[in-house]
């Protein structure tokens, strides 16, 4: 199987992205979020990587630091900056959280890092390779109804249905992402099924899940996934996970699912 054009509209870091691009599967590619920081940054790394390293090398590693640049407002600072900002509270903050108030501001405490490598040049520089012709935009993950077509793939990993009332982490934008917005991504993988858009989903293995994609458009699997992301260490390790999708997925490849970027579900550039 073979596919056009890349679309990833919850792309976060964009794990799968790299890897793809890593593995030299990427032709053409859309990416885009909600989280408009986090959209800027990738502008910035992509348009004006060297300001962004320039800035980044002007910041120490300290608590006080820490907080000023967290107390700053994102909005008055220059693009470049503003990336600049976002990357340093993500490599210093706590467990590398990505966690907002009511208000949108950032409000993870200081991580207890001894030296961490906000200032990776050499890795910076390689993503802002990546990113050259890549289209970026900060857009809701419906938008891609607009822009897929027949042949091209989309990966969605949207905020996940939180296993327990406890573990209700799906906050990562400020209005947070509830049963209507997953039932609205459900319909528009109905959507672009209809429309020969090959589509992958992951999400937690929870029955609202399975109820939500249990129709003929869709094949559910279950993979063993790393989480590396809680605040209970103890909770931190392989977990089971869905992964969706709307075509057949190879029976030798789903048995490599020990990893969670594994890419098992990668179909082939054309
Ligand atoms: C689970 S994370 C994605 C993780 C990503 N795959 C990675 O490798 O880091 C979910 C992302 O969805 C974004 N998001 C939340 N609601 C959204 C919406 N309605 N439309 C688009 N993106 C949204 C969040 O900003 C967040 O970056």
């Amino acid at each position: 199987m073979s596919f056009h054009d890349y679309h990833e509209p919850f792309v976060g870091s964009g794990a799968i992205f790299f890897r793809l691009y890593r593995e030299q599967k990427i032709r053409r590619a859309v990416l885009s979020d909600l989280n408009a920081e986090l959209i800027d940054t990738y502008l910035a790394v992509r348009d004006c990587v060297s300001e962004v390293v320039k800035i980044l090398s002007d910041f120490p590693h300290e608590e006080q630091f820490y907080y000023d640049i967290r107390t700053k407002n994102p909005w008055k600072l220059s693009l470049p900056e503003r990336a600049a900002r976002m990357i340093y509270l993500n490599k210093t903050g706590y467990n590398g959280l990505y966690r907002v108030n009511r208000q949108g501001m950032f409000n993870v405490p200081f991580g207890r890092y001894k030296s961490p490598n906000y200032l990776d040049k050499k890795n910076l520089l390689a993503v802002s390779q990546a990113l050259q012709n890549v289209e970026i935009l900060c857009v809701p993950f419906e938008t891609v109804l607009e822009r897929a077509n027949p042949g091209d793939w989309v990966y969605f990993d949207p905020p996940y249905v939180p296993l327990s009332q406890t573990a209700n982490f799906t906050s990562y934008h400020a209005n947070g992402f509830g049963l209507k917005d997953q039932e609205r991504l459900r319909d528009v993988c109905i959507e672009l099924s209809r429309n020969n858009v090959y589509i992958t989903l992951s999400n937690s293995d929870t029955e609202i899940i399975r109820s939500l994609y249990g129709s003929a458009y869709f094949a559910i699997d279950e993979v063993l996934a790393n989480r590396a992301i809680n605040c209970n260490g103890a909770k931190r390790g392989k977990i089971t996970e869905l992964v969706i999708t709307n075509y057949p997925v190879e029976q030798t490849l789903q048995l490599r699912l020990l990893e969670r970027h594994a890419p098992y579900f990668v179909l082939n550039a054309r």
